[in-house]
């Protein structure tokens, strides 16, 4: 099944095929769990435009609408209305923006509408408030909402030829309260995206920046340039708590301010993702690139079906599947303990795309760059068991003997010419690395390509809500984000 890295690259349509239609089978899976037709959802009460976590009812009971996750899918399906302008996807973008405004003036157990109610997790679907005791409030779901709705608009605008401040109304009465709310509460402590911790988190504060960075611009063209001000105020105050998260001594970043936990998490490459820019956390930062090279580390070691796989092939690094974070304990549902009857997380095929997905960026970004590639004493973890396999290694690198500072805190220890051998050849290992966490996906579907939360530990069979809406849109996602790195790397190779 694990063929020997460079023999995939380009050249394996079984996989090639297999990666088409699965992403196919994801978009529907996505739309399938909309309302108030998607074919898993239709008839059972659940609004128009309302995202469903899971058709599951029970063990888990995913029936709800989570903001998170209804935001994160929704961008997806900006991007794809971008490039298709199918009028579809505009109707149910459009369905999301109505039901966005409905639920933020619903009240709910986090407040009402000027009164904190925005920081609510999660919603049934039909938009009434969920009443149970819940990890609340949670100060991503605002955020990642201003993000989508503000980059819809963006794109009707320009599909439509219409004026940005034809939008004017979307704005003032949905993107600008979710904007108010994340530059007033940014410091405030929430619950994390998982649910479960309290505090101050990288995820969080990275999408709140990227909210507000975007979100003011946008009101700046809407004419609104006072809060535009106040917005990019709050945006750079935000820069500075980032900072905070770099642990210089572990090498890495830290999910949360102040935790017990290694800090180590799938939610650090999602927050790239989803809210990192060109100068802040990109995906082929130093700092996520480290951070991702740790994670995979760990989990390599920690769950029995990636313990059996060979550490390397042909001397090369292999995918294995990725969990949420080392400490986790949540095996899917209540009633689902693990196959080995301990309380031990598994790994999930969301964390496992956002891999691939994050790696495929750092190979489109090279192949894109004008830069030479430079690694340095913090990327050098990941980098080098790549080069390792590289004979010419020591001659295409410019820099040899005096190290010298990079970033403030860095070393630069080998800088490439952007076209060299070395470099070419570290993008081709690179494409296969991220394919195998692709491959390990195709490894644990079933035969229809149904993606649940989790795989189990030990089996490597499906568990956790079934055909989580989450999971098609990392696997879509990831995708689309390979298929945008191989052209990066074919136009390089020009
Ligand atoms: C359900 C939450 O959604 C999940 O993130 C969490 O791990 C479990 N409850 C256990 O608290
Ligand atoms: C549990 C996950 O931890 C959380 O991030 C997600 O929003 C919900 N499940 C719904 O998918």
């Amino acid at each position: 099944m694990y063929l020997p890295a460079e023999t995939h690259v380009f050249e394996d349509a079984d996989f090639e095929h297999w990666l088409d239609v699965e992403s196919a089978y994801s978009f529907n899976g996505i739309l399938a769990n909309i309302g108030p037709d998607g074919a898993m959802v239709a008839s059972k009460g659940v609004r128009a435009g309302v995202v469903v976590a899971s058709p599951s009812h029970k063990n888990p009971n995913y029936f709800y609408q989570w903001v998170r996750d209804g935001a994160i899918t929704m961008r997806a399906l900006v991007d794809a209305y971008a490039s298709t302008r199918n009028d579809s996807l505009r109707d149910i973008l459009m369905a999301y923006v109505d039901d966005t405004h409905h639920v933020q003036r619903t009240e709910n157990p986090s407040g009402a509408f000027e009164s904190g109610g925005l920081g609510e997790p999660k919603y049934e679907v039909d938009g009434t408030p969920f009443m149970d005791s819940w990890g609340r409030p949670q100060r991503d779901g605002p955020a990642l909402r201003a993000i989508t709705i503000t980059e819809f608009v963006r794109v009707d605008a320009e599909l439509s030829g219409k004026d940005i401040k034809d939008y004017k109304n979307i704005y003032s009465s949905i993107i600008k309260p979710d904007l108010e709310y994340v530059s007033k509460s940014w410091a405030s402590p929430g619950f994390d995206l998982w649910e479960e911790v309290n505090g101050l988190h990288f995820f969080t504060a990275l999408v709140q920046h990227r909210a507000l960075s975007v979100g003011g611009q946008l009101a700046l063209s809407m004419g609104d340039a006072g809060a535009a001000e106040w917005y990019r105020i709050q945006e750079h105050a935000i820069s500075r708590l980032l900072n905070a998260f770099w642990d210089e001594e572990r090498c890495h970043l830290v999910e949360t301010l102040a935790s017990s936990r290694s800090g180590l998490d799938a939610a650090l490459l999602l927050g790239s993702i989803h809210g990192g820019s060109e100068s802040l956390f990109p995906t082929y930062s130093e700092e996520i690139v480290a951070s991702l090279d740790a994670l995979v580390k760990d989990m390599r070691t920690r769950h029995p079906i990636n313990v059996a796989l060979p550490e390397n092939e042909n001397g090369l690094p292999v995918a294995v599947g990725i969990g949420r974070y080392p400490e986790d304990v949540y095996s899917g549902g209540d009633e689902q303990s693990t196959s080995d009857g301990n309380d031990i997380g598994n790994p999930w095929f969301l964390c496992t795309s956002t891999v691939a997905h994050t790696i495929y960026d750092l190979v489109n970004y090279i192949s894109s760059s004008d830069e030479p590639f430079v690694i340095t004493n913090v990327t050098a973890g990941f980098y080098l068991p790549f080069l390792l396999s590289i004979d010419d290694l020591f001659e295409d690198s410019l820099i040899k003997a005096a190290a010298h500072k990079y970033k403030d805190a860095s070393m630069v220890l080998f800088s490439f010419p952007k076209d060299s051998k070395t470099v070419d050849t570290l993008l081709k290992q690179l494409i296969a690395y991220a394919d195998g966490f692709m491959r390990i996906i195709r490894a644990h579907t079933d035969s229809e390509g149904n993606l649940s939360e989790q795989f189990d530990r030990n089996t490597g069979y499906m568990r956790g809500a079934p055909r989580l809406t989450w999971s098609f849109e990392s696997f879509w996602n990831a995708n689309k984000s390979r298929s945008e790195a191989l052209k990066a790397y074919k136009n390089r190779a020009k």
